[in-house]
Parts: structure tokens; sequence; C-alpha cells
């Protein structure tokens, strides 16, 4: 048996642990606290306790469990609300009741329920590893019942359309391998899948400015780095909602305990724009309070991507949010400091972007173990310091993603929002997203929108030069350049986040806003050309119909166009006799 030679605060340092192996689970003290072992050296192992180690003192015990932490797998997972090592929290909600009693195991799932499983397989059938073994209702979504990954065989039972607790027998295997409606799998370990696929169709947010200029794909990553305050957790909240994903997995990690409290609030009450329902009914969620041992909310980031992973593995579209990353490193960081590793960059231990990495790289769009498709996409939260993006974890995750959605203080103080910085963001994912743009969109979509960014641009120059010299200096084609670029910011690049209409817009609408946009450019050009003034632009009443556009529901949006497009064709004039 181990013995305890050192503790400081969530860290443990023990010697003499017969057969102890990297990250697997211990147990601590006389009252056996859950750790992992997180670093070997000779025989002192180094241990990272998941839950408050007051009290433990040196020369407790320590025993190996001989497993990795792992997370049950199966039913009951959706509507959950759990700490960073998969235990619930449902049931203790207050923030001041959020501590489980220490050295008690709970069940991540609950094990008196009773699901109705229907079979797909029959004895005799040779199953593998991944394969859908049958259905189980849940809510209104289809949960399939996996063979374990490294699991299979010909089977010899399968149990009846009935209903079955998570403990019961559902099949039997040859070998005697008894199948459950759920399994276990250590967090640490991507699930496997037969193969990664090209990321070549987007995973649209329903945000025009990320739909349009920074496009995410399916299974793609992203991150979204802001100061405080800047519309971190909003955006993240929008995507969940409106995001193309059957599931959805939230990793908060709250660095005040009222943060996070929020988010436990608010979440339950979100209502799932498919169903009018809930949203936590297709909604996982992982809340890490301050006042939680650090070392759950380590572990956090790796269960929430193992649990999208199971639902990628049933053949769903998953978007996993991790809201804020930084806060999950300051976790690693400060485990890495109490077990006096020498600290890089920042206090930060010098694996802080391996492990980022081994966080990001479990997404992707894939075929699965049983030839079905699924993707995972990772939107991840990044809170700098008073906004300084040149910080260790902003450039350690930017190296990673693809997709880059830089918030900014000056544009949330403006209250331009989403307060995304047009110029400071970026996808890598244009390129690849072309073909399905012209295929699904509009054959001509990726020109608009370069003719949408070249708007922007010139704008952007035009207001250095008003700076400088003042707008009476500018010509009025200038003026209409200026304007032109206005309406394309307020009208189209904002979005009220908690405007029933406006929240959330098709790829097909925001197309069209873009071609109102560009009409009205070319439209005020002729005009200025046949002899009407930037004052005749300003006052036509086109420009308030264009301003109430993102308010219009989408079924009513068409109609709304071809009026539009009507009234553009002689716009501008004013009082110059067209
Ligand atoms: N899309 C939006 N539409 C309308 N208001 C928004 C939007 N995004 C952000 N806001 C406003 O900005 C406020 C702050 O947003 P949010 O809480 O998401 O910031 P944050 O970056 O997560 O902050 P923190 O660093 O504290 O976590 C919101 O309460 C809301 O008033
Ligand atoms: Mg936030």
């Amino acid at each position: 048996m181990g013995v305890v030679k050192k503790i400081a605060g969530p860290a443990v340092i023990a010697e003499n642990l017969a057969d102890a192996k990297m990250f697997d689970i211990v147990r601590v003290g006389n009252e056996k606290l859950v750790g992992e072992i997180i670093r070997l050296d000779g025989e002192t192992c180094f241990v990272q306790v998941y839950e408050d180690t007051n009290g433990l003192i040196v020369g407790e015990p320590i025993i190996t469990t001989k497993l990795p932490l792992a997370v049950e797998l199966g039913p009951g997972m959706l509507n959950g609300i759990f700490d960073g090592i998969q235990r619930p929290l449902d049931k203790i909600r207050e923030a001041s009741g959020m501590y489980i009693s220490r050295g008690i195991e709970v069940s991540s799932l609950d094990r008196k329920k009773k699901w109705a499983f229907t079979p797909m397989k029959k004895a005799g059938d040779t199953v593998k590893g991944g394969d859908v073994l049958g259905t189980v209702p849940e809510f209104s979504f289809t949960h399939k019942i996996l063979v374990p990954p490294d699991q299979g065989g010909k089977l010899k039972s399968v149990a009846a359309a009935g209903e079955y607790t998570i403990d019961d027998t559902v099949a039997e295997l040859e070998d005697g391998t008894k199948l459950r409606l759920a399994h276990f799998w250590p967090v640490r370990k991507a699930r496997p899948i037969t193969r990664k696929l090209d990321p070549n169709e987007p995973f649209l947010t329903g945000m025009r400015i990320l739909d349009v200029l920074f496009p995410l794909t399916a299974g793609g990553t992203a991150a979204i780095p802001g100061p405080f305050g800047s519309g971190k957790t909003v955006t993240q909240q929008s995507i969940a909602k409106f995001g193309d994903a059957d599931i959805v997995v939230y990793v908060g990690c709250g660095e005040r305990g009222n943060e996070m409290t929020d988010v436990l609030v608010e979440f339950p009450e979100l209502e799932d724009p498919k169903t009018g329902k809930p949203l936590m009914e297709r909604t996982i969620l992982i809340a890490n309070t301050s006042n939680m041992p650090v070392a759950a909310r380590e572990a956090s980031l790796y269960t929430g991507v193992t649990i999208a992973e199971y639902f990628r593995d049933q053949g769903y579209k998953v978007s996993l949010m991790a809201d804020s990353t930084s806060r999950w490193a300051e976790a690693l960081r400060e485990i890495a400091s109490r077990l006096e590793e020498m600290p890089a960059e920042e206090g930060y231990p010098p694996y802080l972007s391996s492990r980022l990495s081994a966080f990001y790289e479990r997404s992707g769009k894939v075929t699965t173990l049983a030839g079905d498709q699924g993707a995972v996409s990772v939107i991840g939260a990044v809170s700098p310091a008073g906004g300084d993006f040149s910080e260790p974890v902003t450039q350690a995750t930017l190296r990673i993603t693809g997709g880059f959605w830089a918030l900014d203080a000056q544009l949330a103080r403006a209250r331009h929002f989403p307060a995304i910085n047009w110029a400071r963001s970026y996808s890598l994912f244009l390129g690849i997203l072309e073909s399905w743009y012209r295929a699904n969109i509009a054959p001509d979509y990726p020109e608009l929108r370069t003719q949408l960014i070249t708007l922007l641009q010139r704008e952007a120059d035009l207001q250095q030069v008003v700076q400088l010299v003042g707008p009476d200096a500018l010509q009025d084609a200038e003026r209409l350049s200026l304007e032109i670029g206005r309406i394309a910011r307020e009208d189209f690049l904002q979005q009220n986040g908690y405007d029933k209409v406006d929240a959330n817009c098709s790829m097909p609408k925001a197309y069209g806003m873009m071609q109102m946009i560009v009409a009205m450019y070319k439209r005020g050009e002729e005009a200025l050309a046949k002899g009407a003034s930037i004052s005749d632009f300003l006052g036509d009443p086109v420009i308030e119909k264009m301003g109430r556009t993102r308010y219009v529901p989408e079924a009513e949006f068409p109609q709304y166009k071809a009026e539009f497009d009507a009234q553009i064709k002689n716009a501008f004039m004013g009082g110059v006799k067209a």
C-alpha cells in the first residue's frame, strides 16, 4: 500500500504505490478521496485529487484502482448537469451546496430508471465495436445503444423489446461478455472511428458574421477570445441554441462562483428553437465553479469531449462549447505549480499547448465504426486578461483552431453585438467550403461575399480619412461608400442575441441581405451619376427598409425582399427628375 508523503492543495505526492500507472485512478487517504496519477518518477507518484484535501495528513494510505478516469456513457445523460468528472449535480443546484460529500461514490447515471429498449440485432448476428445494438428513446432523441468500441463477436442472446435499467444485460456475446445499455470509456483516450472525413460542409451557427465571413466546418474547431464582458458566453449560448447540431455539450469553467451559477440557472431556461421544448433535453452541461477542486476542472474538457464523441459515434452532429478554456488552463497551471514542475511562459506548464491540442484534436467529421457519419465541432472561449491576445493560452489556441473569432471590448462598449472584430478574425475553412456555398446557397455566393468584404474594407479606409480631415473633405461617391459600409455593419453584421427573430439567421436570408446591400450600393452610384446627391440617398425610405430587414421573420423574408427589389430600382433620386 502506498503512503501519502506530501500534500499541496489539490496535489498529493505519494510513495511505494505498487502497480502505479500513469492516469490511473487512486483512492487517497482514509477518506478514499478520488485522485488521478498525473506523473510518475521512480517510486514517487504525483496525484491530482478531485476532492477537497482538507484534513488529509501525511502518512495516510493510498491505493490504486488500476483503472483510468472514465465516464459512463448511456441513456440518462441528456438534461444532466455534471461536475468535471461526471458526478451529477442536478439535485444540488445552489452554488453553496455544490460539494458532494468526500470519498463517496456517486453514480453518474440513474441506475434505477428503466428505458424502453428496441433491439436491432438478434441472437446469431455478429457485431463489432461501435455497432448499434438497439435504440432507446430519450426525450425526443433516439439514443442508439452501441456495442462498446473494444468489444465484438457473435451474439448468443439479445433481450426482447422492453424496459431495462442500465445495469440489465441487453445482449450477451458467445464468449460470455454481457452488454448493457451503458458502457465506460476512459476520458483521456479518443474513441475509435473508421476514418476522418474532409470537413467540406459548414457548421451553421445562425450568426451572419460567423456564417458569412468566418465560417466553421462541421467537425471544425474555433476559438472565441475576448476580454471580460465582450460576449463570449452570449455567443456560445446562441450557438448552442441555433447551431446545426443534434446534441450540445457545454463545459462551463467559471472563475467567479456566481458566473457558473448564471449558466446553471440560464441554461435550463433556454428554449430549443427546433422543438419549443427545453434545450436541456438535448444538452449535457458540465459545470465547474471556482469553489470546486481545480483538478476536476482540468479533467472536465476531456470528460466533455468523450461524451461528445459518444454521441458522434451514434451518427449525430454534436457541438461542444468550452467556456472558458482560460479557466481550465489556470487549473492546469495551479496543479503544475503545486507539484513544483518547471514553469514555462507566464507560469503555465510547458505542456499547455499539447494538452490543448489533445482536446481540440478530438473534433472532426468522421465515419463511425458502424459506418455512419457523425461530427464533433468544438468552440472554445478564451478570456485573456485585459484582452491581450499575445498571452500563452490565446496563442496556443490560435495555433490549433481553424476559426478565430476575436471579440472586441471597443465594439462591445459601442453596443455593436456580436462584438466580433472583422479585421482581426479569420477562418481557415473558406477555401474548402467554397464549393458547398456555390452548390447549396447560390453560384455567385463567394463573389457576393467578396463584395461585402470590399465594402467593409473601403469604409474602414475612409473612416481613417474622415478622422484626419473630417467628413466634408469627402466627395459624394466616397460618402456613399461610407454610408453603405455603415449599413453593412449595422444592418448585417450586427445581430441582437436577445431578439426573437434577429438572434438566428438562415444562410438564404443572409445571402438575400447581402444582395440587398450590394444592390443599394449599385443603385446609389447610378443615382449619383444621374445628378442625385448624398442627401437624396440618405433621405430615401429604402434605407429604413434595409434597417428593418433583420427583424423580418424568415417566412416573410422573400416577400419583403421582393418589395425591396421593386423599390430599389428607382430609389435615391430624391428631388432629382429621373
Ligand atoms: N449578441 C449579443 N446581443 C446582444 N447583447 C449582447 C450580445 N453579446 C453580448 N451582449 C451583451 O454583453 C454582455 C456580456 O456578454 P457575456 O456575458 O457573453 O460576456 P463574456 O465575454 O462571457 O464575459 P465574461 O468575461 O465575464 O465571461 C451581455 O450581458 C449582453 O448584455
Ligand atoms: Mg462569460
